[in-house]
């Protein structure tokens, strides 16, 4: 049977880095859903760059992933459209920065809600036709891990995706279905493109390897996890050796 991928937030970043690592391994007959949500720009240019091989295999679909309506909607296109799924990456995610103190509760919701509450949802409405030896892979953050982050709302959101995935496993422990997460320090995306050449200075002293992480060294983690199958409520590390000096 063909393999069935969706990766959120995929047309940018670690994402987009899943996405077509999925791909470059990818068989003639596999599928790959990728959703995007604002940036219509960045996901043509993500659709531009495959080849016209894998155009065959990738769907991409728009849903804005705050909202508990366009993830239902999400779901049921990619269950009418694939009957089931084998690997799920549920890799969008926001911040927020601003100081806590200054938080307004729409604020916080739609962080809890983009981070949190729709990966919930999204893992849940599409358990029923995920098959057996799947794979669930969360994007977290080493910002879940320890309390670093200037955004306090993503921090928390963070980890509470960690225990969330550790917390799957029992759920999915029936169907064999593995969950793991991913949690990145600092890594060369659009995520950071405003960020001042003092920021980076000043960030790079407090890691090892003194340099932010490439998107390739997130994917070919991603994908080692997806493809392992005795890897099962593990949140790995991957930050350049942040924070040991
Ligand atoms: N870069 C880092 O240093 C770092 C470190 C740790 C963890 N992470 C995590 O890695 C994941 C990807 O981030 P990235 O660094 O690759 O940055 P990115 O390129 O900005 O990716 C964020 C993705 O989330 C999507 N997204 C955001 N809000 C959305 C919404 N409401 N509906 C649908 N899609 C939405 C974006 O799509 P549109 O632009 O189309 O809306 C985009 O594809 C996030 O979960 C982030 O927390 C990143």
């Amino acid at each position: 049977m063909s393999r069935v991928s969706v990766v959120t937030g995929g047309t940018s970043g670690i994402g987009r880095g899943i996405a077509e690592k999925i791909l470059t391994h990818s068989g003639p007959e596999d599928l790959v859903f990728v959703s995007y949500g604002h940036n219509r720009e960045r996901a043509e240019a993500f659709w531009e760059a495959l080849s016209e091989e894998n155009k065959k295999k990738v769907i991409l679909l728009r849903a804005d992933m705050s909202s508990y309506e366009e993830m239902i909607c999400f779901a049921r296109e990619i269950t009418e459209r694939a009957g089931h799924v084998d690997w799920l990456v549920n890799n969008v995610g926001i911040g927020i920065y601003k100081k806590y103190e200054d938080y307004t509760f729409e604020e916080w919701t739609k962080v809890v809600n983009t981070n949190l509450s729709i990966p919930v949802f999204l893992v849940k409405e599409l358990r029923p036709v995920m098959e057996k030896g799947g794979s669930i892979l969360f994007t977290g953050s080493y910002a879940g891990q320890q309390a670093y982050s200037s955004s306090l709302v993503y921090g928390v959101t963070k980890a509470a995706i960690h225990f969330l995935t550790k917390s799957l496993v029992k759920e999915f422990e029936p169907k064999g279905i593995t969950v793991n997460a991913i949690a990145p320090g600092f890594i060369q995306t659009a995520w950071h493109e405003n960020r001042s050449p003092e920021s980076y200075e000043r960030i790079n002293k407090k890691i090892a390897l003194h340099r932010f992480g490439e998107v390739s060294e997130v994917s070919d983690m991603a994908y080692a996890i997806l493809t392992n199958g005795y890897m099962n409520g593990s949140v790995v590390d991957i930050h350049g050796g942040y924070d040991y000096f």
